[in-house]
């Protein structure tokens, strides 16, 4: 396809979901938060009692998701679901089921389809290394495990949801080492990623820095 692609993957809570969605509404593209799709098919399997080791059973349901993305809302079996795939205990399901292959398989085509004119900016783990090997452009964005629990910490509390700083800081730290370990797609630096370090940045800085390296790359 020669519609370009702007691949940033990294570690939970890197900020990578607000600097991709920033640069794709800076660049009039797509955006796909590629994570939000395996915190659905995590709260579906819950809502349906599937076992979270079933993973057979857990690639079908994710083979047949019924969503859609309305005017900054998702959808899931009609009932509004934005927030509810934000919380922690989600994500951390999201990273137990993300290791089967047959959840993975489900969900490409799926994140394929948001490849459209005049182009997309995807967040997730393996965008550059498996979903979208041929994007223009590969950004691998992070930041130090204490700073991410520290923006986590504040993003939950401005939504309102309860949260304390030292568990957000655990479960990150479980949740990298389970998607940097896994055997399918593990989060890793692409190769010809270029590296972005956030600790330090503010998030217009981030979002600049893609900016620029995007322009140098097309
Ligand atoms: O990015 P986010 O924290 O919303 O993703 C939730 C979980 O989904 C991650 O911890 C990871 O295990 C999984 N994921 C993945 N591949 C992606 C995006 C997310 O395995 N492309």
């Amino acid at each position: 396809s020669q519609i370009p692609v702007i691949a940033i993957d990294g570690p939970t809570a890197s900020g990578k979901g607000t600097v991709a969605a920033i640069v794709a509404e800076k660049l009039g593209f797509h955006y796909l938060d590629s994570g939000a799709l395996y915190r659905l098919v995590a709260l579906a399997s819950e809502k349906q009692a599937i076992d979270p080791k079933n993973a057979p059973k857990l690639g079908v349901l994710a083979q047949n998701l019924q969503i859609s993305f309305e005017k900054g809302q998702i959808i899931l079996n009609g009932e509004v679901v934005t927030d509810v795939i934000r919380t922690e205990s989600i994500g951390l399901k999201a990273s137990a089921i993300a290791i089967y292959p047959e959840v993975r398989q489900a969900l490409v085509g799926l994140q394929h389809r948001f490849r459209q004119i005049p182009g997309l900016v995807a967040d997730g783990r393996d965008m550059a290394s498996v979903i979208f090997p041929d994007a223009v452009l590969k950004v691998f964005l992070t930041a130090t495990a204490t700073a991410r629990a520290e923006r986590r910490y504040k993003q939950l509390i401005a939504k309102g949801i309860p949260a304390k700083l030292g568990d957000l800081l655990q479960d990150l730290q479980e949740r990298d080492a389970r998607d940097s370990s896994r055997g399918t797609a593990p989060l890793l630096v692409a190769d010809g990623a270029k590296v972005l370090e956030t600790s330090d940045l503010s998030i217009e800085q981030a979002v600049k820095t893609v900016l620029d390296w995007y322009q140098s790359a097309i």
